[in-house]
């Protein structure tokens, strides 16, 4: 029998999100919609409550922590020495799916940096995220760490059921999950690195090197690969990522029983089962995961997908499947 302790709230209203932000207040979890992914939330500052977070998602400790912020007004109380070019970003990207990398002030400690001497900040643009940052900062919260809401290598969940589904056995009676409908980016958030004298791509999202050219005349660096150091984290560079139970194939011919994902225009092989068919490449993201997890329930042992081309956010659609393939079929429990 499968036991769920923690509560799912789908009115996220007024009273709801004050309960939620005093339960992050309390030391609990709170998974939240952004715009990208859905977020398991723990007060930053709070060394046990992060420490459930790593527990909860299985993941190795030392891996570092996205904090998000209601407004870039508190960009100050994370980050020092801020470029710039790193205002300009935040200015034209925020609330948005953008993470900055910077270098940190002593409020991100080292159970949150992964002992390194930068964090990660984002302001999320959702209006359940805005809402409880707004009233966790009120109740005097500094900002909330908040990973993917999933297992450590498994894909990232895009709707509170998959939340719950991913992470309901994990979940203590006092941790929470807000509903907040399918996540409307549903990939993760760009990450900018901004130690450097210019910026670069750690991991690409819908916020392209070419838009922020366009928004903001910043010059970012051209490959992101050229900015990774031996000894920089990369983010989703580990054994196992964004992949599902499923083996994830992305060349040769599909199978009969495979599932298969495609843009709309291609036509289902003979034998395969369709789980999506996006129009666009911004519907192949918002849809990817959610396709993924199907395989999932079920059943399926190889799930087939036909790459969108590398427009848009089709670059970083490219990179999470490429990841997803190389490792699957790998979740780790
Ligand atoms: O869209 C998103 O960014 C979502 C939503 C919930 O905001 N969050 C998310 O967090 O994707 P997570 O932890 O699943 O992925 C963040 C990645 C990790 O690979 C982590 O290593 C990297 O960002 N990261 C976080 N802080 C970092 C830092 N200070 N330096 C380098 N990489 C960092
Ligand atoms: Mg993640």
């Amino acid at each position: 029998m499968i036991i769920v302790y923690m509560s799912i709230i789908s009115n996220c209203n007024e009273s709801a999100i004050t309960h939620a932000a005093s339960s992050l207040v309390n030391g609990n979890l709170v998974s939240f919609p952004t715009e990208t992914v859905y977020g398991l939330g723990a007060n930053a500052t709070n060394i046990d409550a992060i420490s459930r977070i790593y527990a909860v998602k299985g993941r190795p400790l030392g891996h570092p922590l996205i904090v998000h912020i209601s407004s870039i007004e508190l960009l100050s109380e994370w980050a020092r020495e801020i470029p710039e070019y790193a205002i300009k970003l935040a200015k034209s990207f925020w609330p948005g799916p953008m993470t900055l990398i910077l270098p940190r002030t002593s409020l991100a400690q080292n159970f949150i940096t992964g002992s390194q001497d930068n964090v990660g900040i984002r302001v999320p643009n959702h209006p359940i995220a805005l809402k409880l940052l707004k009233k966790f900062e009120f109740l005097g919260g500094k900002g909330i760490a908040a990973p993917s809401a999933n297992r450590f290598g498994a894909v990232s969940p895009t709707s509170a059921l998959d939340v719950q589904s991913e992470l309901g056995h994990f979940l203590a009676k006092n941790d929470l999950i807000l509903d907040g409908g399918n996540c409307q980016v549903g990939i993760e958030s760009t990450i900018i690195d901004c130690t450097k004298k210019i910026p670069f791509i750690l991991r690409p999202g819908v916020i392209t090197s070419d838009l922020v050219q366009e928004k903001t005349e910043v010059k970012m660096g051209t490959n992101f690969q050229e900015s990774f150091e031996p000894n920089v984290r990369i983010p989703g560079n580990f054994d196992s990522h964004y992949s599902p139970k499923a083996q994830v194939i992305l060349h040769g011919q599909p199978k009969s029983g495979d599932g298969y994902i495609a843009l709309s225009k291609i036509i289902t092989p003979k034998g395969t089962i369709r789980l999506a068919s996006p129009r666009d490449n911004n519907e192949f993201a918002r849809e990817i995961y959610r396709a993924l997890r199907m395989a999932d329930k079920k059943g399926l042992s190889r799930v087939f997908v036909v790459s969108p081309n590398m427009d848009g956010i089709g670059l970083a659609i490219n990179d999470r499947l490429k990841k997803s393939a190389r490792h699957s079929p790998g979740i780790i429990i």
